[in-house]
């Protein structure tokens, strides 16, 4: 693979939906401008640069996994993503550990105005697309027959236990993690590891037994820090 993603068309549009922080400065300029809606709807359908984006996408993730990778072992084989967005992390995770299963627990819409707010309980953001994330997986070099695409609202979700479990800035910093507690409980094993970005990283000591602060972003609104936590305590 070379050192940008290969993107399938109109995969830029839900990349920089995403993740904003992607977009270029007019772009971002713009979108003050113009306002919310329009901008999900109009200046993301015809205006990013797609090679661009593929290349800035395929660092900024790359520089996510630089921040899990001490985390990750050759034991681990089954890898849940909740909020994976289209999954260049998991692109990436799967280049340095080979033949591995990744689930994917998103949503296959695109919300009409993309807020990127704190939506607790509501949660109905979403800026998804499953037909562009399969693609995107199987251009970008997973195997096909290990790749498992669930669909938060209208799909079971998979009954079984897991190794690695990540959510970068969706889980308990879009929606609250109570949304998926009941659920984490069910599939973790005491060793799995659970990796999310959350404002409140205290909290989360009362709920695991292991909880590490192993990075945070102050430049964004939300401050949010990324922790790894395994073991519920209940
Ligand atoms: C800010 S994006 C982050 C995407 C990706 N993790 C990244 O770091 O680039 C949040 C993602 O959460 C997804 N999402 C929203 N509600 C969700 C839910 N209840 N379960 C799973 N994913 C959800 C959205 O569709 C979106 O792709």
């Amino acid at each position: 693979m070379a050192d940008k993603f290969l993107l399938p068309k109109k995969a830029e549009r839900i990349i920089v939906l995403q993740r904003i922080e992607l977009a270029s400065l007019l772009i971002k300029k713009l979108r003050k401008f113009f306002g919310r809606y329009i901008f999900s709807n109009f200046i993301t359908k015809f205006f990013l640069n797609s090679d661009e984006i593929a290349a800035k996408y395929y660092r900024t993730m790359s520089d996510e996994f630089l921040t899990i990778k001490k985390y990750l072992n050759e034991n681990d084989n089954l890898f849940l993503s909740i909020g994976s967005g289209i999954g260049g992390l998991e692109v990436i995770i799967n280049k340095h550990l080979k033949n591995r299963s990744f689930f994917f627990i998103e949503r296959n819409y695109i919300s009409k105005k993309v807020k990127y707010g704190w939506g607790g309980m509501v949660n109905d953001e979403a800026y998804n697309n499953f037909e562009l994330q399969k693609l995107f997986l199987e251009m970008n070099e997973m195997n096909e027959k290990k790749i498992y695409l669930i669909d938060y609202d209208k799909d079971e979700f998979p009954d079984t236990k897991f190794d690695v479990i990540t959510s970068l800035f969706s889980l308990d910093y879009h929606y609250d993690f109570n949304l998926y507690a009941e659920y984490l409980k069910k599939v973790c094993k005491p060793k799995t590891k659970i990796i999310f970005d959350t404002i409140r990283a205290d909290y989360f000591k009362k709920v695991f037994k292991n909880v590490e602060v192993i990075g945070s972003d102050i430049d964004t609104i939300h401050k949010s820090k990324r922790i790894v936590c395994s073991d519920f305590i209940n």
